[in-house]
């Protein structure tokens, strides 16, 4: 087993990055039974605030930050579940540029620090998710050369739809610049109302512009799924086997478009 690892970006902020994230990381480990990791390494710690109060744990003993420094990021893997771990991230993380800057002269080895890191850790997982804080700057290059694929998430919303082209000119770059290797296996459209006129015509123009590679799987704006964030995620199953129905909807998407990268793996694979 060797993990693939995703990367979901758009130096756009608050257009759901964190939200795919948290969700398919927890429906490949509770629904797919697959070993799944999370890394983050925004400052905010968006993610890894979400999936600590989803089992109610009060305090992350370890971050990136202990694994960075120990050379070791075994050392600082957080257990959230069966089948789903956590390396966690906080505002300690931010004097990472700096971290890179002055430990590392050449440019390639200072985009090269997360890769190296993980490498002896990947056999232990299926999928990795990191999570990215919107900005051009370590974090997105380190994410973007440890990672196989790229999912960009984009709000209906025009800006972000120019984030997409943003992010794909930078990923070409980085490709070129630093001969890693690397694909954009998904578009996902976030935060969609279903009834709005400009998010369904943003939503074509992303399909004009970028075809296939938009998902046909949609994250609708869901109350269940901005509730997540606050008290964590959740997929209540009653006696009788059936799950909680507003949290399967909530899942479903996720779920699918979980199928959806494994289908496009397997194509960009051949
Ligand atoms: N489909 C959705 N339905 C309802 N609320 C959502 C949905 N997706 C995301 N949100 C909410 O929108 C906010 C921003 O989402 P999220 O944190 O995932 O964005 P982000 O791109 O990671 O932001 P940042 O750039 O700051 O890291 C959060 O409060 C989240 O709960
Ligand atoms: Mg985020």
């Amino acid at each position: 087993m060797t993990a693939t690892t995703y990367t979901v970006g758009n130096f756009k902020g608050g257009v759901g990055k964190t939200k795919i994230v948290t969700m398919l990381a927890f429906d490949n480990a509770v629904i797919n039974k697959k070993k799944t990791l999370v890394i983050d390494i925004d400052p905010q710690a968006n993610a890894s605030q979400i999936l600590a109060r989803t089992v109610n744990m009060e305090r992350i003993e370890k971050t990136i930050v202990n694994g960075i420094n120990e050379n070791d990021l075994s050392v600082c893997i957080t257990p959230i579940m069966e089948n789903l771990d956590l390396i966690a991230c906080d505002t300690s993380f931010r004097s990472f540029s700096n971290y890179v800057i002055t430990n590392y002269e050449d440019e390639k080895d200072q985009i090269m620090v997360l890769e190296k890191l993980l490498a002896p850790i990947k056999d232990r997982y299926d999928a990795i998710f990191i999570d990215v804080p919107p900005t051009i700057s370590a974090y997105s290059d380190n994410a973007m050369a440890a990672s196989d694929y790229s999912i960009i998430a984009f709000q209906t919303q025009e800006e972000s739809l120019d984030g997409i082209g943003k992010y794909i000119g930078y990923q070409k770059f980085m490709i070129n610049k630093y001969n890693i290797d690397l694909e954009v296996i998904s578009i996902i459209a976030c935060m969609l109302e279903p009834d709005d006129d400009l998010d369904k015509n943003v939503l074509s123009d992303a399909i004009n512009l970028y075809g296939a590679a938009v998902s046909q799987n949609i994250v609708n704006f869901q109350k269940r799924l901005k509730r997540y964030s606050r008290e964590g995620i959740s997929l209540k199953k009653y006696k009788n086997g059936n799950y909680d129905q507003w949290d399967y909807r909530a899942h479903e998407t996720f779920i699918k478009i979980l199928a959806e990268l494994e289908n496009r793996r397997k194509v960009f694979e051949e």
